[in-house]
């Protein structure tokens, strides 16, 4: 770690950053227009000052609390930690004097968002890669980096843990608590199965929520509840597992794959566990399930999908047109339609964004980091429509629908929906 250790070929690499973000990376200053040129100097500081970020955080040297920055003690390497303040000060983040840097106002409003640079900073692996993925053979790419290994996943799901809490959890609670408040416990679910459940945050925060808020709360003792995590990663599956038990929440953490419900339930039936009388909840997890061409679960072909401006790549680099996407996201959907048939699924999805859309909000948006990161590793997000259609031709219902993002990203990133089956209603 470079604050924690002496690594001068890492510091002299920072002190050659920091000299080329000062010359502007040498781009001609008398440029015109001067928009673009801003444009491409920020892309250039972005690949300096993200992982930077990422590094201060993690290393808990940079919160939201932080006036200053420390450089000349407690520190195992100070001539880096001063060299990084200085790429800081570039920004106008920092004001590097004596021994410490000030953090400014502006840069008490980068330090409030910095885990934001955890989400791109955590697909390095892929991002280093990007040359050959397009211009050489990616299958090789995927073989190369090995199982999961296309980003730092411990990074990704403390960061996707955040956005939970941070973003989601109040409409996720607004739509889960009140199927735990009736009085008929026999009617309410046995088990929360929360499929990629990553670092647990949300199986913690909910089981939190019934027993602080809810009737069933009350009668846990009567109705026990079992919150169930699934995962292929075992990092997010160790994460979990120890998050839960640390804080005493009846649990069982198994490896599974959203892609495969079937395989899930007679998982659970292994444990004794009656997958169908579950509340099924997943979050950022559909749009990056394994693309099937040809599964089984199709469905009827009732029209077109809803138009989509962008193709998709599967793990070998084949094109995937949006049409195929739509209907094998259809397809998913209609898989888990017995498992879900009693309490339904509840849904957290990120969502791509058209691309005029996206470019009419330059500067607000995550859409260009979402659409590269996801594009690079065979994940597919889609437009909330396409979403809304596929699971509607499978033959589910949303019986309760928040957006988010609007107001901060100018367009819908994030939907969570309460999706019910047909014969349920
Ligand atoms: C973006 S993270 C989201 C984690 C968590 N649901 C959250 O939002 O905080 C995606 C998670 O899905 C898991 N995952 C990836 N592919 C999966 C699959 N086919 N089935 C189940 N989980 C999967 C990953 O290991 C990772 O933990």
């Amino acid at each position: 770690m470079l604050f924690a250790d002496h690594d001068p070929e890492a510091e002299e690499e920072l002190v050659v950053v920091r000299d080329l973000m000062r010359a502007e990376w040498h781009v001609p200053a008398g440029l015109r227009p001067v928009a673009p040129r801003l444009q491409v100097l920020a892309h250039l500081d972005g690949h300096i000052t993200a992982p930077l970020m990422v590094h201060l955080t993690k290393q808990s040297l940079l919160n939201p609390a932080t006036e200053s920055i420390p450089f000349a003690v407690d520190c195992a390497n100070p001539r880096a930690l001063k060299t990084a303040c200085e790429i800081l000060a570039q920004q106008g983040w920092v004001i590097v004097d004596d021994g410490v840097a000030r953090v400014t106002p502006l840069g008490a409003v980068a330090a409030a968002y910095a885990r934001q640079y955890w989400h791109p900073v955590s697909y390095l692996p892929t991002l280093r890669n990007v040359e050959n993925l397009l211009f050489g053979d990616p299958s090789t790419v995927v073989a190369a980096l090995g199982e999961d290994a296309h980003l730092d996943r411990e990074l990704d799901i403390v960061f996707s843990g955040d956005v939970f809490t941070a973003t989601c959890s109040e409409p996720f609670l607004d739509v889960c608590l009140p199927l735990f408040d009736s009085s008929d416990l026999d009617r309410q679910p046995a088990l929360v199965i929360d499929s990629g459940c990553g670092d647990g945050t949300l199986l913690h925060t909910l089981h939190t929520a019934i027993r602080e808020r809810t009737a069933r709360g009350t009668r846990l003792h009567e109705r026990p509840l079992l919150m169930v995590g699934v995962e292929p990663s075992p990092v997010a599956r160790r994460i979990t597992d120890e998050r839960l038990a640390g804080v005493g929440i009846p649990h069982l953490v198994i490896d599974g794959d959203i892609t495969d419900p079937y395989s899930l339930g007679r998982a659970l039936a292994e444990h004794g566990l009656d997958a169908t009388d579950a509340l099924h909840v997943s979050k950022s997890v559909i749009h990056d399930r394994n693309f099937r061409a040809g599964r089984p679960d199709t469905v009827p072909h009732t029209g077109r999908s809803p138009r989509m401006l962008r193709f998709f790549a599967a793990p070998d680099g084949q094109a995937v047109s949006p049409d195929a996407m739509a209907r094998d996201l259809a397809a998913h959907f209609r898989s888990w339609r017995h498992l879900a048939r009693r309490h339904g699924l509840v849904v957290i999805e990120a969502h791509a964004v058209d691309v005029t859309r996206a470019a009419s909000v330059n500067g607000s948006t995550l859409a260009s980091d979402l659409d590269a990161t996801h594009g690079y590793s065979h994940q597919y997000p889609v437009e909330p429509a396409v979403f809304a259609w596929a699971a509607e031709v499978a033959g589910f219902h949303s019986l309760r629908h928040h957006e988010l993002g609007v107001v901060n990203s100018g367009h819908t990133m994030l939907t969570i929906d309460h999706f019910t089956t047909r014969e349920e209603r």
